[in-house]
């Protein structure tokens, strides 16, 4: 297994798209996903991708071709059309002293292996990289996971916003973490173990975002 973070290109789209339809209602149009990647002075969209060539097996079970000419694994996860396969993506937005987080998700199929994990810490490295003082983000009442996740990392709820979502009316919590030196530590320690687990390659977090 390959694995590398790397910012969001335009060919990514589809791919991205069509993670994100089995993830959130509603999803974000390709057109917000061209105008993240390439107008938007603020947005640094991330995909972790498994690259071709290494030895790879699918998660629940082994993808033909054909499956993959098709566009889809027999379990449903979402298949290759470029260089690798697309095994989730996030969005970060830097704004004055804030890094906000748009948007993260894994395709279902890839779930609960740490790839999550992998992409929160990319977008965490980022906002320290692009020296924020705070990530902040928003999420759902009921999303316990992500919840979870982003407890791992040093965030606390701050405030509950009514009837946010408007698909359904749920409540959000606003949640949030300070860039200070404790939470710098932990997040030091927590990246490296990750990069130890996965081997992943990082051409995220620590590099500027690419031109034009
Ligand atoms: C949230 C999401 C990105 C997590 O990705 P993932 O790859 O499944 O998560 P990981 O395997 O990396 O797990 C990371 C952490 O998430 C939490 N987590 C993951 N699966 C969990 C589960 N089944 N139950 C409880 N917590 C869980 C844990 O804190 C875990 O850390 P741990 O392994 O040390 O316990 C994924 O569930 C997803 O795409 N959800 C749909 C989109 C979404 O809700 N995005 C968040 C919008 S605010």
């Amino acid at each position: 297994m390959s694995l590398t973070l790397r910012y969001m290109q335009h060919a990514d789209i589809r791919q991205v798209a069509t993670i994100d339809v089995m993830c959130f209602d509603p999803p974000w149009s390709y057109e917000s996903y061209a105008f993240e990647i390439k107008e938007s002075r603020v947005s640094h969209m991330v995909v972790l991708e498994e690259v071709i060539g290494a030895a790879q097996p699918a998660p629940v079970q082994r993808q033909s071709w054909f499956d993959r000419l098709r566009g889809r694994g027999r379990n449903g996860a979402a298949t290759l059309d470029g260089t690798g396969l697309i095994l989730g993506y996030g969005g970060l937005w830097k704004i004055e002293d804030e890094a906000h987080i748009s948007t993260i998700a894994i395709d279902p199929a890839w779930r609960g292996k740490g790839y999550g994990e992998i992409l929160l810490a990319g977008m965490f490295g980022k906002a320290l990289q692009l020296n924020a003082e705070f990530i902040v983000l928003e999420v759902r009442v009921s999303n316990a996971i992500a919840q979870s996740l982003y407890r791992k990392y040093g965030f606390s709820r701050v405030r509950r916003r009514k009837n946010y979502y408007r698909s359904d009316n749920e409540d959000a919590w606003d949640m949030r973490v300070s860039l200070d030196r404790d939470t710098r530590l932990r997040f030091e320690r927590l990246y490296q173990k990750l990069r130890l687990q996965h081997g992943f390659l990082d051409s995220y977090s620590r590099k500027s975002r690419p031109r034009g």
